[in-house]
């Protein structure tokens, strides 16, 4: 059996957790998800969200990595034997992420390139759909491969596992240590610029202005915590994975506190950045700036080349500063989503970490090229809202209330944590985990499962809401379960303090 790998230091560590925290979900959707729940008023439940699901879950992976340092069904596992299907179930949940969110940094590839020269033209909107996706008119076909598009994924694949191949401390820390300061920079560059263009304001305040009638309205708050658990990398197997790489003593609770504060506050960077830039799009055309917002996808790729194109100078140049901000935010993120798996296959089928990064590496990324084809895009969207929406807010909410409730797992975690931090842990902690995540994850999974069988998701045909929704989300409980009937290396399931310390 190969030695457990570790990180370099503590700042490798949280370069790596910030990494796979801060990706396309920072960039590419909490701008608009924000906007769409109400601008100013999406805070409330936001921060709400965060203090009271995202930290303390944020904390409770954390521990569970580093105490049982495994990958997360061989850490639940050895948590308690009955907890190894979730490992499996929130492992299942990264694969399916990581199979479009590859196909989203090869697009963010692309205009990278198209960037010099503003090749999108003056009109971004026919050039996205109809000349770089080459989209096919109705939802639901998928049409053929788009050799445009499958050779950026192929490449994103070969470089990510790449990275993951070199391993822990030599690929993805190195890799973190190098990609986030000049994400970091490239972003700020960005977000200055975008501040002092004519109408910065008017965006601004369309962004923070609260629209209180939102704040009762349940699909708010689904959507606030969907987006902390998507963009902290909690309840789908990461945190877990990269803390069990950690050393035996180490700092848990100041870790989870920088990490989701790194987060947040990129993810405000990128709303005022946005926002900045909406309101001088609309400036220039003389609009109301709810007249050129539109959700993720479109926002990206197809109002910020507009947005581009209007600037006084150096547009290029801004161009490439924005996409490739989303190629180093998406590929550091892709690594951690990716590494959960590898971790997994490995030490279930006992084999080496080459084997397991060709094996897995190589299913997921025949399978991202669904995400390739001309149906691509609409087979992305309805994924990606039930895997958020369902799969991770579910899962999220299981582990809570198995750990909590069924295991009585809370104590033990809260000890083991509090003597290795700098900082102690209260009963808050316990409070959130037991009482009130459970109670609004809980009422806004009924509430968010009533209205979708109300209404199609987007108005797309039922057979793919069934399909590329329902289906996968079961499918990955399904095979989660069977994958953890399979029996354990007697000597994986029973190692554990035989690592370096
Ligand atoms: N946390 C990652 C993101 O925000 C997955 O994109």
């Amino acid at each position: 059996m190969e030695q457990r790998q570790q990180w370099g230091s503590r700042y490798g560590f949280i370069m790596a957790a910030v990494g796979s925290a801060v990706g396309l979900g920072n960039i590419w959707r909490f701008p608009a998800v924000a906007y769409e729940n109400g601008g100013g008023a999406f805070f409330l439940p936001y921060l709400f969200a965060i203090l009271t699901a995202g930290i303390p879950i944020l904390i409770l992976e954390f521990t569970i990595g580093q105490k049982f340092r495994g990958s997360a069904p061989l850490s639940l596992f050895r948590l308690n034997k009955k907890a190894e299907w979730l490992g499996w179930w929130q492992l299942l949940i990264a694969f399916v992420i990581c199979t479009y969110y590859s196909v989203i940094v090869a697009w963010a590839i692309k205009f990278t390139i198209y960037s010099f020269g503003t090749q999108w033209g003056s009109n971004p909107e026919s050039f996205f759909f109809n000349d770089v996706l080459k989209r096919a008119d109705t939802a639901g076909t998928i049409g053929g491969l788009v050799p445009g598009i499958v050779i950026p994924v192929l490449f994103v694949w070969v470089v990510a596992l790449f990275v993951l191949y070199r391993g822990v401390s030599k690929g993805i820390e190195k890799l973190n240590r190098i990609f986030l300061p000049v994400l970091i920079v490239m972003f700020l560059v960005i977000v200055i610029r975008a501040l002092t263009l004519d109408g910065a304001a008017q965006g601004l305040n369309a962004f923070f202005k609260p629209n209180w009638d939102m704040i009762l309205d349940g699909k708010v708050w689904i959507a606030a915590y969907g987006q902390i658990f998507f963009s902290l990398s909690i309840g789908f197997a990461i945190m877990i994975t990269y803390s069990s790489y950690l050393p035996k003593k180490s700092d848990i609770n100041n870790n989870a506190f920088i990490t989701a504060f790194a987060n947040s506050g990129f993810e405000l960077l990128a709303g005022i950045g946005v926002f900045a830039a909406l309101g001088f799009m609309a400036n220039q055309q003389g609009v109301e700036v709810q007249d050129v917002v539109s959700s993720g996808i479109g926002l990206a790729f197809v109002v910020f080349p507009s947005i581009i194109n209007e600037f006084p100078g150096m547009n290029g140049l801004f161009g490439v500063l924005f996409f490739l901000s989303l190629v180093f935010a998406g590929l550091t993120s892709m690594i951690s989503i990716v590494e959960t798996f590898i971790a997994g296959v490995q030490e279930k089928f006992n084999v080496s970490r080459t084997k397991a990064v060709l094996t897995s590496g190589i299913a997921a990324t025949v399978i991202s090229l669904l995400f390739a084809t001309n149906g691509g895009l609409y087979l992305l969207d309805v994924v990606d809202y039930f895997i958020n929406n369902f799969g991770i807010v579910t899962a999220g909410f299981v582990e809570v209330i198995l750990i909590a409730w069924f295991f009585r797992g809370l104590n033990g975690l809260q000890s083991h944590t509090n003597a290795i931090s700098d900082l102690r842990i209260g009963a808050w902690w316990k409070f959130c985990l037991s009482v009130i995540t459970p109670i609004v994850l809980g009422y806004m999974m009924f509430d968010n499962i009533r209205q979708n069988l109300r209404e199609n998701y987007g108005g797309y045909p039922t057979e793919l809401i069934l399909t590329a929704g329902v289906l996968v989300v079961v499918l990955s409980i399904i095979i989660g379960v069977l994958l953890s009937r399979k029996k354990w290396n007697a000597n994986i399931a029973l190692e554990r303090n035989k690592e370096v310390a």
